[in-house]
Order: structure tokens, then sequence, then C-alpha cells
């Protein structure tokens, strides 16, 4: 399906679980897996992730899939992949990724981590590159996400859906990543709309309110994980400091840099926190 205006997801009248359960059939029918019982979102850096989870059962283009959008950025591969642990856990590994900021509207966000849930998975991993506000963090360096500020004032939950996101990036999960590598920090995720970077205000404000991390992604569907019943974790690379706390002028080129330099250790530990599950 491509992302022309037939796509179904824009027409409110289509009930998006629907559509979730419709793309999670192809995604059996393609892999051949019925069942999943992890996902992963890869985010900027985190993409060698897959070939480290374990054997790979099956992949193809996301746009294979009903639903999914074709990618909008180089650097964000639009892959889908079955992927079975030495544990015997089969993990669907999402390399597409729809951003809010491609002005497609939320459901085209959150239809992946809906389709997840609909594959049977009840832990959702979302990955992502982010602008840290914390100076004694190093591009480089990956984060776990303890909570998030969605200030793209915006939901995936339509009508009246009342949801809490109390520990909605899931302690237990951090505690068991934090076994794994004991020197991971944690801090509060600032989703912006984008795509342009923040202005330092921006970012002085996103410090104020109690932000550490700024990105563009991860706490819609973070909130559509919840409201799938799925347990979540949530990661980010610190790819630069943000705009103001770093001297230099932002771009995103350098973003991808420091994505596929920090890529091979960070895509190690999400493989071992994977494992441990
Ligand atoms: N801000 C928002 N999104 C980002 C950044 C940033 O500084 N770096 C990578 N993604």
């Amino acid at each position: 399906m491509s992302n022309s205006t037939s796509h179904p997801l824009d027409d409110p009248a289509v009930d998006p679980f629907e559509v979730a359960q419709a793309a999670a059939n192809d995604i059996a029918r393609l892999s051949g897996v019925e069942h999943h019982d992890i996902a992963v979102t890869l985010g900027s850096g985190w993409g060698r992730a897959a070939e480290l989870i374990g054997e790979e059962t099956a992949s193809f283009p996301a746009t294979e899939v009903v639903g999914f959008s074709k990618p909008a950025l180089e650097g964000h591969a639009g892959t889908l992949r079955s992927v079975r642990t030495p544990g015997g856990k089969n993990v669907l590994v999402i390399g597409a990724r729809t951003h809010y900021y491609e002005g497609h509207g939320v459901r085209r966000v959150v239809h992946s981590v809906r389709t997840a849930a609909a594959t049977g998975a009840r832990t959702m991993i979302l990955t992502n590159g982010a602008g840290g506000i914390r100076e004694t963090w190093k591009p480089g360096q990956p984060v776990l996400i303890s909570d998030h500020i969605n200030l793209t004032a915006d939901s995936p939950l339509e009508g009246a859906t009342f949801i809490d996101l109390t520990d909605l990036y899931s302690k237990r999960l951090r505690d068991i990543a934090r076994e794994i590598d004991p020197t991971l920090d944690e801090g509060v995720y600032t989703q912006f709309r984008g795509p342009h970077y923040e202005t330092p205000a921006e970012v002085q404000m996103a410090k104020a309110i109690g932000g550490h991390i700024v990105g563009m992604s991860t706490s819609l569907e973070a909130i559509a994980a919840r409201q799938a019943g799925m347990e979540i974790l949530g990661f980010s690379l610190i790819t630069n400091l943000a705009a103001g706390i770093q001297k230099t002028p932002l771009s995103h080129e350098e973003v991808l840099e420091a994505g596929r330099e920090a890529e091979p250790v960070i895509s190690a530990l999400l493989a071992r926190v994977v494992h441990a599950l």
C-alpha cells in the first residue's frame, strides 16, 4: 500500500484496529510466523540490532503490509523482519517508522505498534535517536526513557478513551536493561512535532518542565502500545546534545553519523536486553 490518497487509515469510517489485524494477517502470511512475542521499532542508530537478536525467519518491505506508508527518510529503512531468538521467541523487528511530522495523521504513526499488538506481541521496545539535554551525556550514548512529555498536543486515542499512563515505560523492563548495563542512565523524553529541530529557548522550556531528551517520535507510539495492553521499554540514542546545549548547529548528517558510530555497541545492548525478556 503506498502513501497515496487511497490509504485506508485516512478514511475516518475505517476502524484502525481492523486495519492492524489485517496487517498482522499479512505479516503471518509473508513470514510464516503466526505469533510474535516481542516487537522492536528501530530508530536512527539502532538498525543493526535485528541481526544480533537472532536468526532471521523472514524479511520484507513494510509497504507489502496493509496500512504501512513508504519511508519518508533516508536512514529509516522500510523493512519488517521476523527474527527468532536463541531462546525461541519470535521478534517482530520494525524498521519502518512513520513520523508525526510527515503530516499523515496519528493513525498512520501508531499503525506499526497496533499491528505488532495484533501479531500477539505483549512487549513493545521503542528506540530512537534524540537530542540530550543533560550536559553530562555524550553523543553516542544510549539512555533509557523513564517517562515522556507529549508536546504534539495529539493522541492516538479516539473518542472518550481514558487510559492510565502511570509507569508507561515499565520500571520492570528498565531494571532488566540496567542489569545488563548498569551504566545506563535514564530521562524524560519530550516529543516535539518537528521536523525542525528545537530552538535553544524550546530546549530550555523542555528542561524547565522536566524533560531530559528531545525528539520527534515515540510518545504517541507508547500511548498506543499502552492502549493495546503492551509492556513498553524505551531507549534513546543521544545523537547530539540539544540545540543551545551543544554550541554548534545541529544537522541531520551529524545525527546519522552518531548513529553509525554507536550502532555496533547499542545494537548489541538491545539484543542482550531482548534475550533477557
Ligand atoms: N531534537 C529532536 N530530534 C532529534 C534531535 C534533536 O536534537 N536529535 C535527533 N533527533
